[in-house]
């Protein structure tokens, strides 16, 4: 069993308004109290700053859900590692499944990423996950292995920098959750290919756990020896809920 902190991060993905958030983060914070876990809210890029405002002085970091690869330049509707900085970002989602699929996104622009999230010092939440016709195919370990190499060998920076979120694709937004055993034998696989990459920082690194995690499953998912814990959608937008999977965490 490790002991490192375990970090809960909500990903909004493509929800919320401004009085929807301003709720949602009275709740959280009135509720939290001092939390056992890092809590981080990843959230919609034109709300950065208005959330940036209400998470002042909480135990809530910011997060954001993608990064360009590029510093600067004519990349229309992208956004930077620097921009993402300006507004205090600690914690930025790249290689989601969904940006994977709807922008086939390759691992090679997860990686650029990667690098350009850790060269201004916020930490990516690198995500892994394999399709239910890969895991019926038997596939799940060589696609998982593969993505997570991707991002391995950043250069200039060390891997225990980074974190990583095995989310089942056939799990997100399904209802259909992993279970815990299941989820913990990708997450020991992930554990081993960290190891043999850097065995000095492989127990350190984080690797969470997303696909449908909820207030009722977060105990038995947290409580796996490798799962350090959780990437959560549609349970992150619900106050009570999102604070139920942070009190399970421990
Ligand atoms: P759900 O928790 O809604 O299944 O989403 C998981 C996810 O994709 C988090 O990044």
């Amino acid at each position: 069993m490790t002991t490192k902190t375990k970090l809960i991060a909500g990903n909004w993905k493509m929800n919320g308004s401004l009085a929807g958030n301003a709720a949602l983060i009275e709740i959280l914070r009135e509720h939290i109290g001092r939390p056992a876990s890092e809590v981080v809210v990843c959230v919609p890029a034109p709300y950065l700053q208005q959330v940036q405002g209400l998470l002042a002085g909480s135990p809530i970091d910011l997060g954001a859900q993608d990064v360009s690869a590029e510093p600067q330049g004519a990349f229309t509707g992208e956004h930077s590692a620097a921009m993402l900085k300006d507004f205090g970002v600690r914690y930025v989602i790249v290689g989601h499944s969904e940006r994977r699929k709807y922008h086939r996104e390759t691992d090679e622009e997860v990686a650029a990423k990667t690098a350009a999230a850790l060269s201004h010092g916020i930490t990516p939440i690198v995500c892994v996950g394999e399709t239910l016709q890969q895991r019926d195919a038997g596939r799940t370990a060589e696609v998982v292995k593969r993505q997570l190499a991707a991002v391995i060998h950043v250069n200039g920076h060390c891997i225990s920098e980074i974190v990583v979120a095995y989310e089942p694709i056939w799990a997100i937004g399904t209802g259909q959750t992993a279970a815990p055993e299941q989820a913990q034998a990708v997450h020991a696989l992930l554990r081993a290919q960290l190891h043999h990459a850097a065995s000095e920082h492989a127990a350190g690194i984080r690797i969470l756990y997303g696909g449908s995690m909820n207030a009722t499953n977060a105990a038995d998912l947290l409580a796996q020896p490798d799962i350090d814990g959780g990437l959560i959608g549609g349970a992150s937008l619900v106050a009570p809920n999102f604070l139920q999977i942070i009190a399970a965490a421990r």
